[in-house]
């Protein structure tokens, strides 16, 4: 297997800055422009959505209400259980497919329970976006399971110190909509920022055998839309640190990915 180099840091500016969308949350979703850059870049930017205070006063909610106590086992919940607000800490590997390993907080918060870091407002704004992209209607599966399908509103935590998320394709997750849109991306809000938050690592994916990060141009309140076809990970987060689970340090990024509903 050949050596990947990262991609230049010049080459990488560029490709995000050739992949930024400037948007105003009042118009509608530019669909193709995204599919585009998926195409040819494997991920994009969507700016101006969310802002930087909103982002903050989360982050302010999040850090007071955290407790390491609230911790569940990485693997064991059933799917009721995260259908309400749930918190677990996954360590390890999960074979044999994929064969993923990672270190990473997950805080389910799905939008008909209680709102506990007012997220609720900012899952919305997402899953107007992945909805647009799906070809799906403005609300669907917004706030109740709707064909077959829910909207997993949840937080990451790569904790300081170790935080990661080995390189992977996701396994295929939609297929209800996906005859009237994009049916290969995930969707992600940065609720931290490297330099910030974290000084190394962070989100990258693998791009024509070179090493992209991905998060390095990215500001609080960005939603990174990339190919979950591509290979893609978390680089362990501030490595020289010692390894953090009693604060909220880190990074932290929020998701809305439909899951299959097995409560049924
Ligand atoms: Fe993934």
């Amino acid at each position: 297997m050949s050596k990947i180099e990262p991609l230049p840091q010049a080459e990488c500016q560029r490709l995000f800055q050739e992949h930024l969308y400037q948007l105003d949350p009042t118009q509608p979703v530019p669909v193709q422009s995204i599919a585009s850059s998926l195409e040819t870049a494997g991920v994009c930017c969507l700016r101006g959505l969310v802002t930087a205070a909103e982002v903050t006063g989360v982050r302010e909610r999040f850090r007071d209400q955290f407790s390491r106590d609230d911790d569940r086992p990485g693997v064991g919940e059933s799917q009721g259980d995260v259908q309400r607000n749930f918190q677990k800490l996954r360590v390890g590997i999960s074979p044999p497919k994929p064969m993923n390993s990672r270190l990473v907080r997950t805080i389910y918060n799905p939008l008909w329970d209680e709102d506990l870091f007012g997220m609720h407002a900012l899952f919305r704004r997402m899953i107007r976006v992945r909805n647009a992209l799906l070809g799906a209607a403005e609300d669907f599966a917004l706030t109740q399971p709707e064909q077959g399908l829910w909207t997993a509103a949840r937080l990451q935590h790569y904790p300081r110190g170790g935080g990661f998320m080995s390189a992977h394709r996701d396994e295929l997750i939609i297929d209800a909509t996906a005859d009237r849109g994009l049916d290969h991306f995930q969707l992600l809000l940065m609720l931290s920022q490297k330099g910030v938050d974290y000084q190394r690592g962070g989100g990258f994916t693998i791009r024509d055998e070179r090493f992209v990060d991905t998060e390095q141009f990215c500001e609080l309140g960005d939603m990174v839309v990339y190919d979950s076809r591509s290979v893609h990970g978390v680089d362990t987060i501030d490595p020289q640190e010692m390894l953090d689970l009693e604060t909220t340090s880190g990074r932290l990024v929020a998701f809305v990915t439909l899951y299959r509903d097995l409560t049924g």
